[in-house]
């Protein structure tokens, strides 16, 4: 990962400018106007709307911001379901009725499959490791939350939803070893989607994680990373691939479950026969 003083600070219409300005001393960010904020590599925005990361080197594109009202997401609030994609992958379409999962999704990165999940019905917590990307996520959920109390609703996630996401800036690692020891509950569903190699696409989010690719770099440790994951959830553990291949010394999953445009590698625990509502 580059170091954060790669990302230079830009204030400009945001509502709390003191919170924004704390916010880049926290994260060692530096002014846009230095000399060292000229040569950064991503520029942090705070704006009107919250929170946007700007890559130097691609300047004509949008910025990458955390955005549970963009239409692309809503596009896919309102086709997904218990029984396909990433809903099945956590294992939706087998829970008793009445019954609700608590996933850890380790990897937070842009919320968006944590929204996905949530709006189906799911307790979902989210860990995001860059400190960057941990402060777009809580902006981001603000602004889903002004939006929702200020909007007519169309086109803004519930605020169901959105309450039953909660976020922590935390190293999946650290959070499965406190598992293992008992320090924190056993989450039902660990869902993991680590940063891939960038591939060509032109869908908008496969734009801004490639982005953020630049940023974050790829997992380095991947099989590490589910092997730590593993004996952690009760229930199961999903793996998102761009395709149904194993590499990287990865352990074979209980099955593959294929969407558009992505594969989910499902390695099962247990069934979900013996959970309670
Ligand atoms: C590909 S993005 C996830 C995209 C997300 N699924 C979505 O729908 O927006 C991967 C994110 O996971 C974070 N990450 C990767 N490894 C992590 C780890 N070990 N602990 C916590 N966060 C991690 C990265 O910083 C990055 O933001």
């Amino acid at each position: 990962m580059h170091a954060h003083s790669a990302i230079a600070f830009e204030l400009t219409d945001h509502p709390d400018p003191e919170a924004m300005s704390a916010l880049a001393q926290r994260l060692g960010l530096v002014p846009t106007a230095s000399a060292a904020g000229q040569q950064a590599a991503f520029l942090l925005r705070a704006d009107a709307a919250g929170l946007c990361l700007q890559d130097r080197g691609a300047p004509r594109a949008a910025p990458t911001r955390v955005d549970f009202c963009d239409p692309s997401l809503q596009h896919r609030l309102r086709t997904s379901g218990k029984r396909q994609g990433i809903g099945k992958a956590v294992g939706l379409d087998k829970l008793p009725p009445a019954a609700s999962l608590q996933v850890l999704d380790a990897t937070a990165g842009l919320g968006r499959d944590a929204l996905v999940l949530a709006h189906l019905g799911c307790r979902v917590q989210l860990l995001e490791r860059s400190a960057v990307l941990h402060a777009m996520l809580e902006a981001g959920l603000r602004q889903a939350e002004v939006a929702q109390q200020t909007a007519a609703a169309a086109g803004v996630p519930t605020l169901a939803a959105l309450r039953r996401l909660t976020l922590q800036h935390a190293e999946a690692r650290d959070c499965f070893a406190a598992i293992a020891l008992g320090q924190q509950p056993q989450p039902d569903v660990i869902y993991l989607d680590p940063m891939f190699p960038p591939r060509s696409g032109s869908a908008k989010a496969k734009k801004d994680i490639t982005a953020l690719h630049g940023l974050l770099g790829s997992e380095s440790d991947l099989a590490g990373l589910l092997r730590a994951a593993l004996p952690c959830a009760r229930y199961r553990v999903v793996l998102k691939r761009p395709e149904a291949r194993l590499d990287d010394g990865l352990p074979t999953p209980t099955l593959w479950l294929q969407s558009k445009a992505t594969c989910f590698a499902v390695y099962v625990n247990s069934s979900f026969s013996s959970m309670r509502p």
